[in-house]
């Protein structure tokens, strides 16, 4: 059973143990400052750029950007995982391990806990009858009959519910489970004439693990004919479809050794591929990639290659996870199957060969749309002008400049005309409200990056503020998110504690992201503390106004294009008049230097 380690005892541990004695352990470090620094054991470097900030217990290398809690760095360097780092560090300080609940644990954090703790002892159930010799028997034909082995079925907990409509529920009864919980995460449902009924019977059991091993919802297949195919756990408050990837726990150590995930779309193609030996693959489970999922497998790879069903489902998720993975910066590629097959039939009759070099053997995702885009339309020219206008709204996004002159190579080669016809192309067809661009963008972010560091220093202004009405401003999903945790952290405990924090985000790029921002030298002094705020409050109306400024000039080259004078003239006016806003709020503000730079291309209006 995964081990749930109270946040006191973490707290108590984290104390107790000190950071930098744990990582001097490995790391010869040296005092600078309040600070220790040391070579970057997690990169090859010559001078140290790996920083320990032991009153605040966590670490960062400035270098490669490794970072986190004393936890992270035992996961880390030493490969343990999560309760193996925490046991270790309460053996080394004495701490003993068996703890009694603690009764001032906030009620939110019980409450999560009892879904844990159901979900572990549905998945136990479930297990147990898979392994049950008669009861069981129908689940493990019909495993054999698909190939996989029972080390499979052991390593991703596969379980049995038999086709009944009482068992789970009685059995979590019995073991005087959470049935509410039970009912939250969406495991049995009430019934009208009273008590409860089982939601999965009759079906094999995959249960979906987060990334500290726990087990957070389940998806079940029919054994036999049945609707529908598969049943899911319905979203909970563990559990977000977009957010989760199936199999990345256990794949997680081969992702990064190898450095690639192979992505499939079903529970079973994943299993079929690690049942013969393919280690690196996660599941999205038959649903489009999220931005979320795509920053999740950032933090463990730079190589993503899809291997998605050739229909046409499977053909729109590729296609819209495009624009995550460029935004995000992360290389992905397309492993194309004969048509109808999908991983799992694929390597029952042709083997795994295919997937031992799958980057090797993939094409990039943008070509692989150019192909499909540009396949069959001949070479008439309403084809290519349709072929073209379909890949347009990949080139709207937020795109490296190298990779989108690479993608517009590719098309111009691709349908046979000039970039350049391309380019004016994509420039008279821009939408109306264009993407940010990356002046202000870039202006928001490090504002919303001062912001953050404001909230890790002197977490108190929470109560000060209204933090949402900041993050609504925001650009930046990431620092959105960790103001969020850092809100969460702060009102749970009554205070800061950033290695708690860190402790508790599973996304470790976000955990990086705070070690970095929190370790960053430059320090907010308290007795500024009320100018500072004046001074990010200004920058975000400044930003916000500029967005809109953006938006108006955008709008302004269209409806001149368009010979609309009406709205060419109230348009002129709201944009004087941001203008003035934006004149007032900067005293140095230059309306016709900043328009260069607002709209990129120096407008002729
Ligand atoms: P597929 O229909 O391709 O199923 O759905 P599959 O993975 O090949 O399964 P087998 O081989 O028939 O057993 C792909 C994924 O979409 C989700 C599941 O996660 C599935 O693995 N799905 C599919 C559902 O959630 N519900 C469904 O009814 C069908
Ligand atoms: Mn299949």
């Amino acid at each position: 059973m995964a081990p749930f380690i109270p946040e006191a005892k973490l707290l108590e541990i984290k104390d107790a143990a000190s950071i930098a004695e744990v990582i001097g352990q490995y790391v010869s470090l040296k005092p600078r400052g309040r600070y220790l620094v040391g070579l970057c054991p997690f990169h090859a470097e010559k001078t140290p750029s790996f920083t320990v900030n032991p009153e605040r217990n966590i670490f960062h290398c400035f270098g490669c950007g490794a970072g986190g809690s004393v936890f992270s760095f035992l996961m880390q360097h030493q490969r343990m995982t999560f309760p193996e780092a925490v046991a270790e560090l309460a053996q080394r300080y004495g701490i003993p391990l068996q703890w009694k609940k603690d009764p001032a644990q906030a009620q939110v954090h019980r409450r999560r806990q009892a879904l844990y703790d159901v979900t572990e002892q549905a998945a136990l159930f479930f297990e147990k009858n898979l392994r049950h010799r008669q009861r069981g028997e129908p689940a493990r034909t019909y495993l054999a009959r698909r190939g996989l082995p029972e080390e499979t079925a052991a390593a991703y907990r596969l379980g049995y519910a038999p086709d009944d409509w009482r068992l789970l529920g009685r059995a979590l009864s019995d073991q005087g489970a959470d049935l509410e919980a039970a009912q939250q995460v969406g495991l049995i449902a009430p019934r009208s004439t009273g008590g409860h009924y089982d939601r999965f019977r009759g079906r094999l059991i995959f249960p979906i693990f987060d990334l500290q091993g726990r087990v957070i919802a389940f998806g079940g297949r029919v054994i036999g004919a049945g609707e529908p195919k598969y049943l899911n756990s319905p979203e909970n408050q563990l559990y977000s479809k977009g957010r989760h990837l199936y199999g990345l726990y256990q794949a997680r150590e081969a992702v990064r050794q190898r450095n690639i995930v192979i992505l499939v779309e079903g529970y079973m193609d994943l299993l079929a591929l690690r049942a013969r030996g393919i280690e690196p693959v996660a599941a999205s489970l038959g649903t489009a990639l999220t931005r979320e999922q795509v920053r999740l497998l950032k933090g463990y790879t730079s190589r993503v290659v899809l291997v998605f069903d050739a229909d046409a489902a499977g053909m729109k998720a590729m296609q819209h996870s495009l624009p995550h993975f460029a935004g995000e910066r992360l290389p992905v590629r397309v492993l194309t199957l004969p048509r109808g097959e999908d991983p799992d039939s694929y390597a029952a009759k042709h083997g795994v060969e295919i997937f031992r070099s799958p980057w090797e053997q993939a094409t990039p995702l943008f070509t692989f749309i150019l192909d499909q885009a540009s396949a069959g339309g001949g070479e008439g020219f309403e084809a290519k002008i349709a072929a073209f206008d379909s890949l347009k709204p990949y080139f709207q996004g937020d795109l490296d400049p190298v990779e989108r002159t690479l993608w517009l190579q590719l098309a111009a080669k691709r349908l046979g005309l000039p970039e350049s016809v391309l380019e004016a192309s994509l420039q008279t067809h821009k939408h109306p409200v264009a993407d940010i661009p990356t002046p202000i963008r870039e202006e928001s972010l490090n504002l919303e990056k001062k912001f953050i560091r404001l909230l890790l220093t002197y977490p108190e202004v929470l109560s000060r503020i209204d933090l949402e009405h900041y993050l609504n401003q925001f650009s930046s999903p990431e620092m959105h998110t960790i103001g969020r945790y850092i809100h969460a952290c702060y009102r749970e405990v009554g205070y800061l504690d950033h290695s708690l924090l860190v402790t508790q985000i599973e996304e470790e790029h976000l955990c990086r992201q705070i070690c970095s921002l929190a370790l960053c030298p430059e320090e907010i002094q308290l007795e500024n503390l009320d100018s500072f705020l004046e001074d990010c409050t200004r920058g975000f109306q400044k930003v916000q106004l500029k967005k809109q400024l953006h938006q108006i000039i955008e709008k302004i080259h269209l409806s001149y294009n368009n010979d609309k004078g009406g709205d060419y003239l109230s348009l002129y006016a709201q944009r004087i008049e941001i203008q003035q806003r934006l004149k007032k709020l900067d005293k140095w503000y230059q309306p016709w230097g900043e328009k260069e730079k607002i709209d990129g291309q120096g407008s002729n209006i």
